[in-house]
């Protein structure tokens, strides 16, 4: 398969060349359109609305076995290049949301497919092994050159998992171990611990606690859902943990204009509200072992704060002596125009715990020295993680630092921000509050019925956003999403814009 994509590559490169742009110049400049990615498409594509008649098909045939709520349209992976993702009826879109923010550098790129076709590689795709007891000859040397590479700073522990949700589940329980240990001053337990642990009972099952942020996401499984406070449909009917929820600051955009109404925003949660409720739930009986925050509120709705405001937090954690666990599973990859967003922080020590997945292709968590369990099988799974998704992972970090990709985002993350704000001066009664960092980039749709109905009829277009909160849209395209296709977006954007004026 992987041959055949790289020889359709050749002819799609001949066919890139004939095709003229439909979206019109109106941001397009003749230098602009050469910065173009080399594997990548010219622009969209439709040829129906979305879903077409093949994909809505395949959702009645799909829908005999699963539920498909959340089926937006079937896609053709196979076609799908660079920036660009082609669905069953042959409409090529330009995905600014990259399956929900997880695609590093867009489809097939040719460094991966190349992977694919080294028969030395073979074994590592076709065997899947339980890492934690057979990892192969090669795993240390391949995560040193993977994750270890990117590790965020003071961190030279990295644990793979499968997901998101999984990294985050399991760093809490490394949290909680770390806590106990700490607790009892050594980490030996006592006959009663390890009795009444098997009945879900205290001192074994001890009343610990994780603080968390209102609007937060951190996944859906039973620990990482008591800490998702962004939607009712996440959390409805499941049993949860009594755990503290602080407000998340609200604050006003563009942040630079409202510093100081922002400053007292962030002062408010953090004094009134974070300390008072470790202080709280300590007196119940229910400590907080850790702190879990997102850099960026994404799930939640983009929502921002500053580093004054994380530096001030991972202080207070210091000093309440809870872990400080920094979720980057969507922040995480080079989106921000950092490879970590906490780095816009600028702090050495900033977490006890970094979680990733998405565009790390790879779930998993670094972790300071004495966060690492003591004993085995106490953090494990089958898998715990893919040893094909570290070699993949060496590539896209190849590619990242060779075509400075980081530097891209932040070009065209300016110009994307830049673009939001013209856009939110030409239509103000329809978007406000356009906030980003990098290519991590928001705005806010007068209400849910108009943000849900722009992002069909860009759809339409050939341009795939996403949303989140209760009124906006996200924009997560790939590393690889330069000037030259935020024009495209801005041009059909506008068209869709003035449909709805
Ligand atoms: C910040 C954050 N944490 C955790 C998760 C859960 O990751 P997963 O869906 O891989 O379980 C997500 C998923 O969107 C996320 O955005």
């Amino acid at each position: 398969m992987a041959s055949c994509l790289i020889g359709r590559q050749l002819s799609l490169c001949v066919q890139k060349n004939l095709w003229l742009n439909s979206a019109g110049c109106r941001y397009v400049s003749k230098a602009a359109a050469k910065t173009q990615v080399e594997y990548d498409y010219d622009g969209p594509l439709m040829k129906t609305t979305v879903p077409g008649p093949r994909s809505q098909e395949l959702t009645k045939q799909l829908g005999d076995i699963q539920n498909v709520g959340a089926v937006n349209f079937f896609c053709n992976y196979e076609d799908s290049r660079g920036n660009y993702l082609v669905d069953v009826d042959g409409n090529r879109m330009l995905d600014i949301y990259t399956q929900i923010s997880s695609i590093p550098i867009g489809y097939n790129h040719p460094a991966l497919l190349k992977l694919m076709t080294n028969p030395n590689n073979l074994s590592t795709f076709v065997n899947r092994p339980a890492l934690g007891i057979l990892p192969p000859e090669n795993f240390p040397d391949k995560i040193t050159e993977s994750l270890l590479s990117i590790a965020p700073s003071g961190m030279t522990r990295v644990q793979t998992m499968a997901c998101g949700s999984c990294a985050n589940e399991n760093a809490f329980k490394s949290i909680f171990i770390w806590y106990r240990n700490k607790e009892r001053g050594h980490n030996t337990p006592s006959e009663e611990e390890l009795t009444t642990c098997m009945t879900n009972q205290a001192p074994g099952c001890p009343d610990l606690s994780i603080l968390s942020f209102m609007g937060g996401f951190h996944g859906r499984t039973l620990g990482c859902l008591a800490t998702t406070h962004s939607k009712v449909i996440h959390k409805l009917d499941v049993p949860s943990f009594d755990w503290p929820v602080a407000p998340f600051p609200r604050l006003k955009y563009p942040l630079e204009e409202f510093s100081r109404e922002n400053a007292q925003e962030e002062a408010r949660c953090l004094e009134e509200v974070v300390e008072d409720l470790i202080v709280k739930w300590r007196q119940k009986g229910k400590p907080v072992a850790g702190i879990i925050i997102e850099p960026i509120q994404a799930e939640g709705g983009d929502n921002h704060a500053s580093p004054d405001f994380f530096r001030n937090l991972r202080n207070i954690s210091r000093k309440h002596g809870c872990a400080f666990h920094v979720d980057e599973v969507q922040t995480g990859g080079g989106c921000t125009g950092k490879f970590w967003a906490h780095e816009h922080w600028g702090m050495d020590d900033p977490a006890e715990i970094v979680s990733f997945s998405k565009k790390l292709l790879t779930g998993g968590y670094y972790q300071k020295d004495e966060l690492q369990a003591d004993k085995p099988y106490r953090i494990f799974n089958t898998w715990m993680g893919d040893p094909s998704k570290n070699l993949f992972l060496v590539e896209v970090l190849n590619v990242i630092r060779r075509e400075n990709l980081l530097e891209e985002v932040t070009r065209s993350g300016k110009a994307l921000l830049n673009g939001l704000y013209e856009l939110q001066a030409q239509y103000p009664g329809l978007l406000s509050r356009a906030r980003g960092q990098g290519t991590f980039c928001a705005i806010d749709v007068r209400d849910a019925a108009t943000r849900d109905r722009l992002l069909l009829q860009a759809r339409d277009k050939g341009m795939l956003l996403g949303g989140c909160g209760d009124q906006s849209i996200r924009f997560r395209p790939a590393l690889v999403f330069k000037e030259y296709h935020v024009h495209i977006f801005l041009n059909i954007f506008n068209d869709v814009l003035a449909q709805n004026k």
